[in-house]
This record gives structure tokens, C-alpha cells and sequence, in this order.
């Protein structure tokens, strides 16, 4: 099984890209199985997860290939298969999200219920229920969903919370729906913004992303086009996480300092100094690090996403640090591990207090999920000793060549196989 593993104590030094933001380019390769035409996406994450959407749009009929190795190219145009195959689509959740666009193109699409990353529960009522409002006929047998109408027809829609997925699938199946869909309560992250940037270029007609209202009026047909889509948020977080768990002083190259607001707040918090410039943002640690409460909420607030990685920095903080989890129950599985390593985290249900320890010791241990085990290599970097991180799988989901990228910043770190660069 192959494993990733680290020789800590090293404090990161220089400069590592951000790739492209995956959660972005998943929402935007299910979107353009609407377009008549090609797209060409450039800034593409060549990950785990990319790769299976390449799959997934293929087995479709899409002709989908990477042109480069950031560069992704799609002719959605003679798409013949209007089912997604349980193997994908249990393997990655967003790839549930190409349900409602065959929907709104074909009138007709057959999707399994998803899996994807096991951090909680992670129904998709909103989702099904937001297409049913647009007027389709759903139900579920056999574990599958199947959707139809000729009739499909613009509505207000109102979600009871801010989900990203169940914002960026409905207003992307609502592109080809006659009449006007408005969104109330939806998700505002930066992916979300980049989907309707990305949409317009194809000719949708979107207002309102990256507020808590999105309106969209229906178009006949969406043609082909180029988009260039945004940093990974998410990945520059991690990158500067690790940087502050080290002692490290980096630059992430364009990182954007907008989309990361609440992770920079909490750093400054904590001690760590980062500073924005017109290449990207200076990440560095001289003091100790001081105890911070967090809270995850929805987008502007504190990501979830980064709740596991900044659990890891706080381990090793001069105290007690409170962090509590709104958004998914189960994301707290990587505690476990980090005890493994020395860390003294106590959880009761949607909190964990960190009592901060002077150092970690490396450990053998194991990612149950992406952030998980970027969490995990965070710590296994501030570690004496050596960490060997199992499950690595979930890291390769969402990382483009994190080992690679790390070995550039100075870190003693391989892969029980060596990385395809
Ligand atoms: N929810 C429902 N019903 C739904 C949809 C969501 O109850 O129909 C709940 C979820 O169970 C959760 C909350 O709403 O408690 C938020 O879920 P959301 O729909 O926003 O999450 P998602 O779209 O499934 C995306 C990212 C996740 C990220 C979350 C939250 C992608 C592919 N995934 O998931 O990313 O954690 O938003 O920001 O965009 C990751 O990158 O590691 C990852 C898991």
C-alpha cells in the first residue's frame, strides 16, 4: 500500500504555485455537459478527482482529454449516454451534479445516489428537491435516481442552508430551463462565482452569484468556449498551515487573499504573520503559536475545509484552543491520528478542544479523508521523527504533486512510489 512519508522538524522556506481550485473545476466540467460546442479549460488541477470527471463526461459520450497538464478540453456536443455509472459516481459526490444539466438538456438523466469523501451524512434533498421545483419528475429505485420532464419551467427555489453543491448544481441545470429561477439562501464561495463567470462565457444568463440570491434566466442553448479557472483557496490554506506549523517563511504563489479572509484572520490570531502582495501571499512563523477558537460556518465563514488542517497547527499552540464543527459532523475523524502523534484533542460532538503540546512525534497513521490527510501531513512536517501517512488515495483526490511542491519548500518528505510529475 503506498504511503506518503515525512521527516519533520524542518521549517518550509521559498515559493510553491497554487494550482487551479478543484472544487471549482468539478462544478464547471459537470456544467459543460450543457454546452453544444467546445470547451477548453485552462488552470485545471490534474488530481484524483479531475481525472474521474474526465471519465465520468466520457462515459457520457463527451470526447474529454487533457490537451496539457493543466489544460482540460470537452465536446459535450454528441453526448449519447444519459447515465452516470455507480463505480464514479460513488467514488466522487460532485459528480452527481452532472443529474440536473442532462436533465435540462436531454430531458432525461439516471444518476446513483453519490459518495464521496466520508466526513457525515451528505443527503442530497436540497438538490432533488430544488430540480423537483424546476418541475421534473424524480424517484429512486435501486439505489439510482431518475429524472425526467419535456416540461421543465423557471421557479423560486429557497434552500435551508447554504449548500455549495445543491447552489452550483441547481443553477446550472436552471441555464437551460425556460423562464426564471431565483435562488434564495444559496452558497456564496468563490467557486460558486467562478461557475457562473465560467457559464456566462458559454452565454448563460446569471446575476447575483457570490450573494445570497442567484438569478437566472433561462437560454435556448449554451455554446462552447475557453475559462481559466481560480486558485485553490483550500490548497493555499494548507500550504500555509504548513508553512506556520513549521516555522517555515514561504510565498504562495497567487494565492488570493480575498477568498481566504477567515484562514488569514485565524493565522493572525495564532501568531502567524501573512502579508499580501501582487505575487501571491508571504506566509511566516517566528513566535510560538497562540490558542484560537473557531467555528466553521458557511462561506464568508470559516471553511470547513480548513478546520482539519487548522486543528493540526493548533496542537501545537501555547494552549487551549476550541474548535467547533457546524458543517459536517464526522470531520473530526482525523483526531485519532493526531493523538497517534502526541496531540492532546478531546472531542464531544461537534467540538474539540486542543490543548496545545510542545512538540508531536512522528507516527504511522492514516487519512480517512482528503483534509484528513492534509492535516496530517501538516503535523507530520512539525514532527520529531518520521510520520508515515496511509490512505493517500484521499490526498491524491485533491492535491496536485503535494509531495513534489513540499520537497520544493525544503521538506523531507517521499512517497513509498515516486510522484508522476
Ligand atoms: N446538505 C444537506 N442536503 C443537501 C446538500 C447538503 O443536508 O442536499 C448539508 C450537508 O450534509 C452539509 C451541508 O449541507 O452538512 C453543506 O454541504 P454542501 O452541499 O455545501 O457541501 P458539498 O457541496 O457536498 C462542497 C465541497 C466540500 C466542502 C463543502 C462545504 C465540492 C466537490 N465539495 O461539498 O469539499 O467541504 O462544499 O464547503 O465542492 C473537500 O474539498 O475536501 C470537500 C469535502
Amino acid at each position: 500500500m503506498e504511503k506518503i512519508i515525512i521527516y519533520g522538524g524542518k521549517p518550509l522556506s521559498g515559493r510553491v504555485r497554487t494550482s487551479g481550485s478543484k472544487n471549482a473545476t468539478l462544478a464547471i466540467m459537470a456544467g459543460a455537459v450543457l454546452a453544444e460546442g467546445r470547451v477548453t479549460l485552462h488552470n485545471v488541477p490534474r488530481i484524483g478527482d479531475t481525472l474521474t470527471m474526465v471519465e465520468l463526461l466520457n462515459g457520457l459520450g463527451a470526447a474529454t482529454h487533457f490537451s496539457d497538464r493543466n489544460t482540460v478540453v470537452i465536446d459535450s456536443t454528441h453526448i449519447h449516454c444519459l447515465e452516470a455509472p455507480y463505480e464514479l459516481v460513488r467514488k466522487m459526490r460532485a459528480s452527481f451534479c452532472v443529474l440536473g444539466p442532462l436533465l435540462a438538456r436531454f430531458g432525461y438523466a439516471r444518476v446513483p445516489v453519490p459518495g464521496g469523501c466520508d466526513i457525515g451524512a451528505r443527503p442530497v434533498n436540497f438538490h432533488i428537491d430544488g430540480l423537483k421545483r424546476l418541475g421534473a419528475n424524480i424517484h429512486i429505485e435501486h439505489g439510482v435516481y431518475s429524472a425526467e420532464s419535456r416540461r421543465l419551467r423557471g421557479a423560486n427555489i429557497y434552500l435551508d442552508f447554504q449548500s455549495a453543491g445543491a447552489t452550483q448544481h441547481l443553477m446550472t441545470a436552471a441555464c437551460l430551463v425556460p423562464g426564471v429561477t431565483v435562488i434564495e439562501n444559496c452558497a456564496t464561495e468563490p467557486e460558486i462565482v467562478d461557475l457562473a463567470n465560467f457559464l456566462k462565457t458559454l452565454g448563460a444568463q446569471i446575476e447575483g452569484a457570490g450573494t445570497g440570491t442567484i438569478t437566472i434566466h433561462g437560454v435556448e442553448r449554451l455554446s462552447g468556449g475557453e475559462y481559466s479557472i481560480i486558485p485553490d483557496r483550500l490548497e493555499a490554506g494548507t500550504y500555509a498551515i504548513a508553512a506556520a506549523m513549521t516555522g517555515g517563511d514561504i510565498l504562495i504563489e497567487n494565492a488570493v487573499g480575498e477568498h481566504l479572509r477567515p484562514v488569514i484572520s485565524k493565522l493572525g490570531e495564532a501568531g502567524v504573520e501573512v502579508t499580501e502582495g501582487a505575487e501571491g501571499m508571504r506566509v511566516r512563523r517566528v513566535g510560538r503559536l497562540h490558542p484560537v477558537d473557531i467555528k466553521t460556518m458557511p462561506h464568508p465563514g470559516f471553511p470547513t475545509d480548513m478546520q482539519q488542517p487548522f486543528g493540526a497547527l493548533l496542537s501545537i499552540a501555547d494552549g487551549t484552543s476550541v474548535i467547533t464543527e457546524t458543517v459536517y459532523e464526522s470531520r473530526f475523524r482525523y483526531v485519532n491520528e493526531m493523538n497517534r502523534m502526541g496531540a492532546d484533542i478531546r472531542v464531544e460532538g461537534r467540538t474539540a478542544v486542543i490543548t496545545g503540546v510542545e512538540r508531536l512525534t512522528g507516527a504511522p497513521v492514516t487519512a480517512t479523508d482528503l483534509r484528513a490527510g492534509a492535516a496530517l501531513i501538516c503535523a507530520g512536517m512539525a514532527a520529531e521523527g518520521s510520520t508515515e501517512v496511509s490512505g493517500i488515495e484521499h490526498i491524491d483526490r485533491g492535491y496536485e504533486n503535494i509531495v513534489h511542491r513540499l520537497q520544493g519548500l525544503g521538506a523531507q518528505i517521499e512517497r513509498s512510489v515516486p510522484e508522476e510529475q
